[in-house]
């Protein structure tokens, strides 16, 4: 079985984009298992830059079917307008290339609003969510009242259920929020086109995948945001609203547990969070700066800036062992030369004991204080690095430092943002 998972082990944007596109060469079928259009990622090709957000990033690979499981939340229109930004780049949707489960449960434009609102109304405990309406959307699946992606091939049904929602939703917004009450016929305008557009592309997204499996082909899972983003392994309550870790691959995806095969955690070089909530490693000062200006760290979905800070191997090691990482790809090394001192926290001080592990009282992440330890830097630029041994001794040796830590191996390494400038390791 050549099936692998591809995760992020922090709180999102390692460069999931780059490596799915890269590493799907191989594979048949790419599918997305939880998250929505909150995910932002980025694949550069030559000098063509494509931004993901629902669709599986394998889709520049021809002959691949891309394909969107039951776990993600669809905001349809977005949906929509994503396809015609990548036909616009020369990249074909079509209902043989693209699977939506019909299973999926839609982002409606009340989800939207309510997300906006919620965060609005939280004085100085704002999650900084991407404003997508990801959070009302999961919390209608699990109420049972949500709509999914199947209804939209019964609009009559779809704008029942619509109206039913709006009774709720519209005392929440109007009645607690003081905003307008949204009218069923705004939604069905927004709903009616794309749903038109959309029907085609439905299916049964567990099947297919078992289909693909049955005719000796291969699955990428592609996880979105990060281990440490999770909605119950996260730093709660600073997290999304779906589970990112490496299990839910077969939940949201429709597979069972023993199809997922290889776990890759991806790794950035450092760490970097967008949103609030807690980040032990965070620098306030000039090297945070350096990474944010180096990484070009600003979000792929929202453009805000991305929080930076130094590499936090307790994160990543939890990250292991909740999701079976066998593997690390290594990202953005790239971005760390220039520095004279790289530091890796390998272990926090809590309540007065030193710990390695994330401490799961209510915002006890907030309150440890990182235990470093320092390796030397390097100057050299890395993007034309093209194998191990192009990398200068410093690189190298913060790299196995990482391995040791981590207890697994660095089996990619990524120097530049292009497919190419990456290092395939045999371990
Ligand atoms: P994702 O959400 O995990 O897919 O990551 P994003 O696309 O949000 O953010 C990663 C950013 O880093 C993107 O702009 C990528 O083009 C870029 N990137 C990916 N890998 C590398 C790398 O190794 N070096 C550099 N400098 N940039 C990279
Ligand atoms: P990718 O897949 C980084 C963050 C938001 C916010 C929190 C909750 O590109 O790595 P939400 O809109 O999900 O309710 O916001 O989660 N967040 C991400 N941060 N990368 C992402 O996705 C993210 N998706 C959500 O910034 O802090
Ligand atoms: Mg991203």
């Amino acid at each position: 079985m050549s099936n692998m998972v591809i995760i992020g082990a922090q709180w999102g944007d390692e460069g999931k984009g780059k490596l799915v596109d890269l590493l799907s060469a191989d594979i048949s079928a790419i599918v997305r298992f939880q998250g929505g259009n909150n995910a932002g990622h980025t694949v550069i090709v030559g000098d063509k830059k494509y931004i993901l957000k629902l669709i599986p990033s394998g889709i520049l690979h021809e002959g691949k079917v891309c394909l969107i499981g039951n776990g993600v939340v669809v905001d349809p229109a977005a949906l929509c307008k994503e396809m015609d930004a990548i036909a616009e780049q020369g990249v074909a949707v079509t209902p043989e290339r693209l699977k939506l489960s019909r299973k999926a449960h839609l982002i409606m434009p009340y989800h939207r609003l309510l997300d906006a609102a919620r965060e609005t109304n939280k004085a100085d405990s704002k999650i900084g969510t991407t404003g997508r309406g990801i959070g009302p959307c999961y919390e209608d699946r699990a109420a049972r009242v949500g709509i999914r992606a199947c209804d939209l091939e019964d609009l009559t049904l779809l704008r029942a259920k619509v109206e039913h929602a709006l009774k709720e939703k519209n005392a929440l917004l109007a009645g607690l929020y003081g905003g307008k009450p949204v009218d069923p016929d705004e939604v069905m305008a927004e709903i009616a086109p794309a749903a038109a557009r959309l029907v085609p592309y439905l299916a049964d997204v567990s099947s297919e995948l078992t289909k693909v499996e049955a005719a000796g082909g291969s699955i990428m899972f592609e996880g979105a945001q990060g281990v440490h983003l999770d909605i119950d392994h996260g730093t709660y309550p600073f997290v999304t609203s779906s589970n990112t870790v490496s299990g839910n691959a077969a939940a949201g995806g429709g597979v069972a547990p023993a199809r997922l095969g290889r776990i890759i955690g991806l790794v950035k070089a450092y760490t970097t969070r967008v949103g609030s909530g807690p980040f032990p490693t965070e620098l306030l000062d000039e090297t945070g700066e350096y990474l944010q200006k180096q990484g070009a760290e600003f979000g792929a979905v929202t453009g805000r800036r991305r929080r930076c800070g130094w590499l936090d191997m307790v994160v990543v090691r939890e990250s292991i062992r909740l999701c079976g990482i066998g593997e690390i790809a290594l990202t953005k090394l790239d971005v760390l030369s220039g520095l004279k001192e790289i530091r890796i926290c390998t272990a926090y001080m809590y309540q007065g004991q030193k710990v390695d592990f994330p401490p799961q009282a209510e915002m006890g992440m907030a309150k440890v204080t990182p235990v470093y330890e320092s390796v030397p830097g390097w100057s050299e630029n890395l993007e034309k690095a093209a194998a191990w041994e192009d990398l200068p001794a410093a690189a190298q040796r913060y790299i196995r430092r990482l391995e040791e830590l981590a207890g697994v191996p660095v089996s990619i390494i990524s120097v530049g943002p292009d497919r190419d400038q990456t290092i395939m390791r045999r371990v």
